[in-house]
């Protein structure tokens, strides 16, 4: 069995070593700020809402993989994937496990809340998921699964990224702005994948397809957005539209999404521009 911070083969990963690293960054920053006292009067509480947050980021972290190897040209970001799917659960673990400290592991009480709040059933079903993701990461579970069915197994990542980003929506009290920005790089992920299994990777990865899915992702965001005010505080939809449109309330979720679109199909056109030839790899 490999170290995470070996390759395949046996030997010391460098780019494996520094993701493990910053893998287990945010985690030691959790605990050293618990332990100094700066979290506040809440302190277990601000850990749930870290937590989660990593958690969900590293799982749209891992969703990017496979676009940005792609359009990246770098193959080898393939090895990250498994690392960051498993750290992905591990924060999401440590969620559900501060969650239960907070509730003194009354643990009557973290299932029946569980059971009766559907963000936290919807939150619950993502982590099964995720449990089930992580339990299967080793190469003897992915023999002896077969790669079809692992691989069928593995598109529930998807469900699970939606499932996280609904339950991220719902436990929001007023400010919705970051889950917003998730649902919007969710949409961009998701229409990269959609685009590639359509036109395949060479299409998807053009420079065209890319600006067009960014612009329709960021549209997409703002048009959720005002629909989402409209249809849970009431506000109406034209206001929240310009605010986005005016920037005075700071770059809104939609321009936080049309950049990272934009930045990478600056990317894109630069790897374009060195014409390096699509590795083999990538082209399927
Ligand atoms: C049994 C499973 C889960 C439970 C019991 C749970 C519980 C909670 C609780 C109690 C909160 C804080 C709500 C508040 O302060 O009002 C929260 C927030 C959050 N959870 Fe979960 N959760 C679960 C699963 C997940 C999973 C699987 C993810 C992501 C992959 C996730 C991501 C988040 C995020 C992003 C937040 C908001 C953080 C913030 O606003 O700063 N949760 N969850």
């Amino acid at each position: 069995m490999s170290m995470p911070w070996q390759d395949r083969a046996g030997r010391f990963s460098a780019l494996k070593a520094a993701t493990l690293a910053a893998l287990l960054l945010p985690g030691l920053v959790i605990a050293q700020d618990y332990a100094r006292g700066l979290l506040g009067a809440r302190p277990i509480t601000e850990m749930i809402h870290a937590s989660g947050l990593w958690a969900i980021r590293l799982l749209l972290i891992s969703l990017a993989i496979t676009p940005a190897r792609q359009i990246l040209r770098l193959p080898r970001l393939i090895l990250l994937r498994r690392m960051i799917g498993v750290a992905t659960f591990c924060y999401a673990a440590l969620h559900l496990t501060l969650d239960a400290a907070d509730k003194m592991f009354d643990l009557d009480l973290v299932f029946s809340e569980i059971i009766h709040r559907v963000y936290l059933a919807i939150g619950a079903g993502a982590l099964l998921l995720l449990l089930a993701l992580a339990a299967t990461s080793t190469d003897g579970m992915v023999a002896r699964l077969g790669g079809k069915r692992w691989q069928a197994l593995q598109r529930s990542v998807y469900l699970i990224a939606l499932l996280a980003t609904v339950h991220f929506f719902l436990q929001s009290k007023i400010d919705v702005s970051e889950p917003t920005m998730m649902a919007g790089f969710l949409l961009w992920l998701m229409g990269y994948r959609a685009l590639s299994w359509r036109g395949g990777t060479a299409r998807a990865t053009g420079r065209i397809s890319l600006l067009l899915l960014s612009l329709g992702a960021a549209l997409a965001t703002a048009l959720g957005e005002a629909a989402y005010f409209g249809l849970f505080t009431g506000i109406p939809a034209r206001l929240v539209l310009a605010a986005d449109l005016s920037l005075a309330a700071g770059p809104r979720p939609a321009w936080l999404v049309l950049a990272a679109g934009l930045a990478v199909t600056a990317l894109a056109a630069l790897g374009d521009a060195r014409q390096k030839p699509l590795p083999g790899a990538l082209r399927s």
